[in-house]
């Protein structure tokens, strides 16, 4: 053990405190770009890493404005979308061009409270996620095709399960429980219930692949909040009232910018999440609305189960559900609503987050940043 080492009171192991040598060490091999800046947004630090994914050394980013040191003027967009965004702030997704090579960078910005001693405000980390975007969109390439390729299949045997059906309830006396007629209904429910589910996740996958799409066109045009809602609740009037759910509104803002199917999918799919955790009859869903800087903010509010912390961030994760178990039989889904929603939400250069408390409820949080009228 060399001199930078002290031992911990009580246990027989010794940690490391690291030496100047070792923090510059770990500081020049980090996979992450690192830029700190000051409160004049002169850049203080900058590792190898951000030098190279910005395409020029780290010794000469040093002690220049961050606005001259970015030239990707989508990289820098984002940053300021960051910058307004309040925290808990989401990392942001960013495609920029370097030596004429596209490269698909994954943005974090962490702010430094001013009552610090340090001099560095905000530092940005920057990750090259290129390679793992290429991947993943080859195997979502290979779910959409397989997708696709199960329609036509589905179709037809849920065609002929539904005349099987339809025949088998048409049969009057000779339907009588216990009897053979009886039985063979009861297994074309079954699969009639399955195909229709089968349906469902076929639809749900092709709907991810659509807005991961680069053919994806998002139309901005302004929404009216309240109507919006309003015809999201009527399409669920009956699953509301057969549990007793209240569905409470707060807009602070009703009308802003937004894809209006974009938006629609995004909110139906949480009101629909929100729906089905939430106990019968005390039930309250709430759904607020707020202008914040040039960003709208929209909560889906729930008095659910809550969503234990180590599950919050997966929920997105395509598949993802926390407990299979506690999902409502008949509704009990696939786990890809959130995966559309988050989608959906960055189609738009938005984000969505969960906060969410065990055994008192969850709020996604939308972020929008205001576009530009579009016809
Ligand atoms: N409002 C909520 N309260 C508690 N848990 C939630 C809530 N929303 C989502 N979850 C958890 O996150 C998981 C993923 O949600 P997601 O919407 O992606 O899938 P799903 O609702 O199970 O199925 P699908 O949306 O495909 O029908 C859910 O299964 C549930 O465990
Ligand atoms: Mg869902």
């Amino acid at each position: 053990m060399n001199d930078g080492s002290e031992s911990i009171a009580g246990q027989s192991s010794e940690r490391w405190v690291l030496g100047a040598g070792e923090i510059e060490f770990l500081w020049r091999h980090l996979r992450e770009g690192v830029l700190a800046t000051d409160a004049d947004d002169w850049i203080c630090l900058c590792n190898p890493s951000a030098g190279r994914l910005l395409g020029i050394s780290d010794s000469a980013c040093v002690g220049q404005k961050l606005s001259e040191v970015i030239s990707s003027p989508a990289l820098w967009r984002a940053i300021e979308i960051l910058r307004r965004t309040p925290p808990p702030r989401p990392s942001r997704p960013v495609e920029i061009h370097i030596d004429g090579q596209s490269r698909l960078l994954d943005v974090t910005l962490h702010e430094i409270a001013p009552d610090t001693s340090l001099r560095i405000r905000q530092v940005l980390y920057i990750l090259d996620e290129t390679e793992s975007y290429r991947l993943a969109r080859m195997k979502a390439d290979f779910v959409a095709n397989a997708s696709h390729e199960l329609r036509t299949p589905l179709a037809t045997i849920k065609v002929a399960a539904e005349t099987l059906l339809e025949s088998a309830n048409d049969a009057g006396d000779s339907n009588a429980p216990g009897s053979g007629r009886d039985h063979e209904r009861r297994f074309l429910e079954v699969l009639h219930k399955n195909v229709l589910r089968l349906e469902e996740l076929v639809r749900d996958l092709l709907a991810l692949d659509s807005l991961e799409s680069a053919r994806l066109t998002v139309k901005f045009k302004e929404v009216f909040l309240p109507q919006m809602i309003g015809d999201i609740a009527r399409d669920y009037t009956g699953r509301l009232s057969d549990k007793g759910i209240r569905l409470e509104t707060d807009y602070r803002l009703n009308t802003f910018w937004a894809d209006r199917k974009l938006l629609k999918v995004a909110l139906a799919n949480l009101i629909d999440n929100a729906i089905k955790f939430v106990p019968s009859h005390t039930g309250v869903i709430r759904i607020r609305s707020e202008g914040y800087e040039d960003q709208v903010i929209l909560k889906v509010e729930d008095n659910g189960p809550g969503i234990p912390p180590q599950d919050v961030e997966r929920v997105f994760e395509r598949f993802y559900q926390v407990d299979k178990a506690r999902d409502e039989g008949s509704y009990a889904g696939t786990g890809l609503g959130l995966a559309i929603v988050k989608h959906a939400i960055a189609a738009m250069n938005g984000s969505v987050v969960a906060e969410s408390t065990l055994g008192v409820g969850t709020t996604f949080r939308i972020l929008l940043p205001q576009q530009i009228e579009e016809e």
